[in-house]
């Protein structure tokens, strides 16, 4: 079952609550509205699929860092997927296992190598001179690091170019005409490093389930080629990417199981321990992003429904021309359908939340979500317009509302200027 249910007679509920009756009682509008059963069940999910595989869930922190999440992600047995040093912060300040995290990027700094080298991170070998940065950690720390070599398969996700990643002239990982340099480079630095696995991420929003199948295949035929040259590799790391059903369509898309099912019997004829990465399955469904219309305008051929979030909050629409569903929380005076412009009130014209939706016409102050907004929409926020970021709530098991964020306020930005 899913957190968000709309009743017969019309009303939008997030585990059995009025999402109406929830904007009452919040600080302001917009803000974030979590259900924490979901994310539970999710996660479930995918611990599910993964019976019988020795595995590592780890959660990519980049899709939502609210510090809550993840502590409850952290419970449920998650480890943590960190592109930054300040990921990698707050995913040990979250109580994370070092062990159950990757540490992944193509532009990792020394200094956060270091840290992670001192924890016992799992560090993905993204270039030769990241090789070089992550050998010079090793020997700061004192500690040799356990790292994977991100192999860029070069097989197409089919998805938008922006979100696309393994691709042969990607930004990220590295071409397999240069592995046996990078063999090599590993086996020149017996003390600072030792080989433990292969990683790939193939991009996101990925939604057939034999892309993953694809790179797979030619992943495990590196990690024979690895191992034919006396590298003890068990780790096979498929990153994240799978893709959620946005358009509400009820289309059959694969679920966790299928991803797992379809590279199960590769992991199992290597004896591997498998890795995923997965971010936006795991949180996108959990949330919706809930505002008041300010009003209803027309232009030209246009109808505008303008709200008070905007591409400052949410940007995936502005910046991916994404959709994300969106829906009034109640009904309508007047049921009639019209086609509408969702925008925001910031002074840019890309700032839409979606385009030519079919709504009832809004009352002034009615309540209208953006749907499947837990992954890379908060943690994609900005301030732009003094538009600051905004509260965080979510639903527990019981029913009750629990706020897990502040809303940033116009003070804490003065604060930026204080003593200069
Ligand atoms: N692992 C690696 C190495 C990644 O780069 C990513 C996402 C993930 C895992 C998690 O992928 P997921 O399961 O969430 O698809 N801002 C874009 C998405 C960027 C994804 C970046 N990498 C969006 O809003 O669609």
């Amino acid at each position: 079952e899913h957190c968000f249910t709309k009743s017969s007679d019309g009303f939008l509920y997030c585990e059995g609550l009025k999402v109406e009756d929830v904007m009452e009682s919040a600080e302001r509008r917009p803000f974030y509205l979590y259900s924490k059963p979901q994310i539970t069940r999710n996660f479930e999910a995918y611990k599910e699929a993964l019976e019988g595989l020795s595995s590592v869930i780890g959660y990519a922190i980049k899709a939502n860092n609210n510090l809550k999440i993840l502590e409850h992600l952290r419970q449920l047995g998650s480890g943590a997927v960190l592109v930054s040093g300040n990921e990698l912060r707050l995913a040990l300040h979250a109580g994370f296992d070092p062990t159950k995290c990757i540490f992944n990027g193509n532009g990792k700094l020394l200094e956060d190598l270091v840290l992670a080298a001192e924890k016992g991170v799992f560090v993905n070998i993204d270039s030769e001179f990241d090789l070089e940065n992550i050998v010079a950690a090793a020997r700061i720390a004192g500690k040799k690091v356990n790292v994977l070599l991100r192999i860029n398969p070069d097989v197409d996700p089919q998805v938008h170019p922006y979100v696309a990643t393994g691709n042969k002239n990607s930004k990220f990982g590295i071409r397999n005409e240069k592995l046996q340099w990078f063999l090599d480079a590993v086996k020149a630095h017996p003390d600072e490093l030792k080989l433990v696995g292969a990683h790939c991420h193939l991009g996101s929003t990925i939604t057939k389930v034999d892309i993953f199948r694809d790179a797979a295949v030619i992943m495990v035929n590196y990690i024979d080629e690895i191992r034919a040259q006396g590298f003890e590799v068990d780790y096979l790391n498929i990153g994240g990417g799978l893709g959620i059903d946005y358009y509400h369509t009820g289309a059959v898309l694969p679920k966790p199981r299928d991803l797992i099912d379809t590279v199960r019997d590769l992991v199992h004829s290597r004896k591997l321990n498998l890795i995923i990465e997965p971010g936006r399955s795991l949180i996108a469904n959990t949330c919706c992003f809930v505002n008041r219309v300010t009003g209803v305008k027309t232009n030209g051929t246009k109808t505008f429904v303008v709200i008070d979030g905007s591409m400052a909050e949410l940007i995936r629409p502005s910046l991916y021309g994404a959709y994300q569903h969106i829906e009034l929380v109640s009904p309508a005076a007047d049921a009639e359908i019209s086609t509408f412009d969702v925008v925001g009130p910031v002074c840019e014209s890309a700032d839409f939340l979606g385009k030519d939706r079919e709504l009832p016409t809004p009352a002034k102050g009615a309540g209208l979500v953006v749907h499947d907004a837990g992954a890379y929409c908060m943690s994609m926020a900005s301030t732009y317009n003094l538009k600051m970021r905004p509260p965080e709530y979510w639903v527990e098991e019981d029913g009750s509302v629990v706020k897990i964020r502040h809303g940033e306020t116009f003070e804490d930005h003065i604060k930026f200027f204080e003593g200069l």
